[in-house]
């Protein structure tokens, strides 16, 4: 079975009705975004605001075709992008990049979307308040579901290429976290005081998985995807009031992994490590599932610790 690779074409320019980049311009722009694992900075986006003399909403608009490129669609060739703009702690403005990511021979509900990609690149990358998430098309029903359990749903501004939207327009009379009696969202969590009880853990990894938003399922969980040569990937468990279009910690990290450009094959990832909550255990079974579909992987290490 062949490994997945993304879409990233190296020869094409962007031009849309937004902004107008040349081929350089837009190689140069690819080769940042796989670097940074699809994040712009506040001064990433002033200069190239300067750049290509637009406004940080157009440059947000005019780039997502580019976030589209970093789908790895095998399934449906459908390539879908997504741009979140959020303020981070420090009240600085960032893109924070997005595209679908499927599996071939695994069942269809296992895919990323591509509003599920940025929102999770942005939440796992410290984005305190989303903003405006741009989109090169329509949500569908899960994704305003997915986006109904955050904190500033009812604020931020959906753009599609030619309409503007706010979620209550998309998603009237909707269900969400608080039908469940949960106050607290996926940007607004509840304080976690808690830590795993194995020193043996790794700081940044335990730190993933109890930043994890839990409310339903109370398991604390993230995935590290180790590489040979491009560092490591987190991912972290989101769960969703409705359950379904909850994000799995394996595909929060695959989404990270694909954003930087890379191939998901046993040449670029060294190591695959799923940390649980003991006694909430609930990942170790799909996550198998989604890698049996690629070959030659290493195998998925399980770790599963008590909270203390
Ligand atoms: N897709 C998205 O990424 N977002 C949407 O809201 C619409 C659908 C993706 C999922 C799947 O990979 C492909 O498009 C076909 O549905
Ligand atoms: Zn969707």
């Amino acid at each position: 079975m062949a490994s997945a690779t993304f879409t990233v074409q190296e020869d094409t320019a962007l031009t849309n009705s937004h902004i107008t980049l040349n081929v350089a311009q837009t190689a140069s722009l690819r080769s940042q975004l796989k670097s940074q694992r699809g994040i712009l900075n506040t001064n990433n986006i002033e200069q190239l605001c300067k750049e290509f003399n637009v406004s940080v909403d157009s440059l947000l608009q005019g780039l997502v075709p580019l976030a589209s490129e970093f789908s790895v669609a095998p399934v449906s060739h459908f390539h879908v992008g997504a741009i979140v703009k959020a303020i981070d702690e420090q009240q600085q403005v960032n893109f924070y990049f997005g595209a679908n990511v499927e599996f071939d021979h695994q069942a269809l509900s296992l895919v990323v979307h591509a509003e599920q990609s940025a929102i999770n690149n942005a939440w796992l990358n410290g984005a305190k308040k989303i903003l405006k998430i741009a989109i090169s098309d329509a949500p569908c029903g899960y994704c305003r579901q997915f986006m109904n359990e955050l904190a500033d749903a009812k604020e931020f501004d959906i753009l599609l290429p030619s309409q503007h939207f706010k979620l209550a327009e998309l998603l009237p009379h909707s269900f969400g976290p608080t039908d469940l009696g949960n106050e607290f969202s996926l940007f607004n969590p509840k304080p976690q005081f808690a830590v795993f009880d194995d020193e043996q853990i790794e700081e940044t990894f335990a730190g993933f998985a109890l930043n994890a938003y839990v409310p339903y399922s109370q398991n604390f969980s993230a995935v590290k995807v180790s590489t040979f040569d491009n560092g490591d990937f987190y991912g972290s468990y989101a769960e969703n009031a409705a359950y379904s279009p909850s994000l799995s910690p394996l595909q929060s990290a695959l989404s990270q992994f694909f954003l930087a450009g890379l191939s998901f094959d046993k040449e670029t990832v060294k190591g695959i490590t799923l940390l649980e909550t003991k006694g909430h255990e609930n990942q170790a079974g799909v996550s198998k599932a989604v890698l049996s579909g690629f070959t030659d992987l290493p195998e998925l290490k399980v770790i599963s610790a008590a909270l203390k």
